[in-house]
């Protein structure tokens, strides 16, 4: 068999490595909406490390639009990493109480945000949305034209919307198979993707959910993840995030070790990026063992 990464972490626009992985794919169609509807100002929700609102402000600050943050939860001074680069793009950041977050898609809590923020293009937290998927599919396109999809091929990649993974079901058509590893604890993800393929009006089933490799839950880690998280940096010279990647490839190790994949199978690893969590992660839980 044969191990191949998708070197999506690579993929960025600038010097500025909060923009880049699945950020890019995600937001790529979302901004030239957003263009191509006049609107100068983007704003969207997360959590106070998100990788999307370090990847929106960075976005944003890059082609020109203005930005607004709703973080989830009461302000922390200093400002973490993740905000403090946020800010640093100019992105404008605003608290929002926990129950008032729960409920954040709905029409009057979006009312109130535009009557104190003015209009704006309006992204859901982690990103995704159709136009999302639509970006990530093109990350399909480029193996098939790098010629590394058949239908040996068996594409991992790390979830937490299950966004990225729908986009990736639908880039490849029913061919190969597609296996996500979620980063939270849960049985939802399955559900999730379901309803994101179903927004599209199709039904893959050569897709399945890897739920064993989460750590505990969201930005939960424990020794032997971060053992392997530095060990693999060492190794093949390639970083890993803790939230998300270091989780994807240790399953897929772990998995490979346990015989779980055919003879002849090709595992093509989608490396999604994610790296800026490094320095919040670092702040909460001390630099030793980090991959930096
Ligand atoms: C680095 C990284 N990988 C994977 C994911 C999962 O992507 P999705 O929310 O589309 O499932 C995210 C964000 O959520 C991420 O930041």
């Amino acid at each position: 068999m044969q191990v191949l990464i998708k070197r999506d972490d690579l993929l960025h626009p600038s010097d500025d490595l909060c923009f880049c992985g699945n950020k890019w794919r995600k937001l790529k169609y979302n901004l030239i909406q957003a263009k191509a509807a006049g609107y100068q100002q983007l704003l969207t929700f997360g959590g106070a490390y998100s990788n999307h609102i370090a990847a929106l402000a960075s976005a944003g600050k890059l082609f020109g639009f203005s930005t607004v943050g709703i973080i989830r939860g009461e302000e922390h001074l200093p400002l973490n990493p993740t905000l403090q680069h946020a800010h640093e793009q100019g992105m404008h950041i605003h608290y929002m109480s926990r129950s008032e977050f729960r409920r954040k898609q709905e029409a009057e809590v979006l009312r109130q945000l535009e009557e104190r923020f003015g209009p704006a293009y309006v992204l859901p937290e982690g990103g995704t949305n159709a136009s999302a998927l639509q970006g990530v599919e093109e990350l399909v396109a480029e193996l098939r034209a790098q010629t590394v999809i058949d239908e040996r091929a068996c594409v991992a990649v790390s979830c937490g919307t299950g966004g990225t993974m729908a986009g990736i079901i639908l880039g490849m058509a029913g061919q190969g198979q597609v296996m996500g590893f979620p980063a939270l604890k849960g049985d939802f993800m399955a559900g999730e993707v379901e309803q994101l393929l179903a927004g599209e009006g199709t039904k893959w089933d050569n897709w399945t959910i890897q739920a064993d490799y989460h750590f505990g839950g969201y930005a939960k880690h424990k020794p032997e993840l971060v053992k392997f998280m530095v060990d693999f940096s060492q190794q093949y010279g390639v970083k890993l995030d803790p939230i998300y990647t270091s989780k994807l490839f240790y399953g897929v190790f772990d998995l490979i070790e346990k015989g779980a994949f055919e003879v002849g199978t090709k595992v093509i690893v989608v490396h999604t990026g994610g790296l800026q969590g490094i320095r919040g992660w670092e702040e909460r839980f001390g630099t030793g063992g980090s991959p930096l």
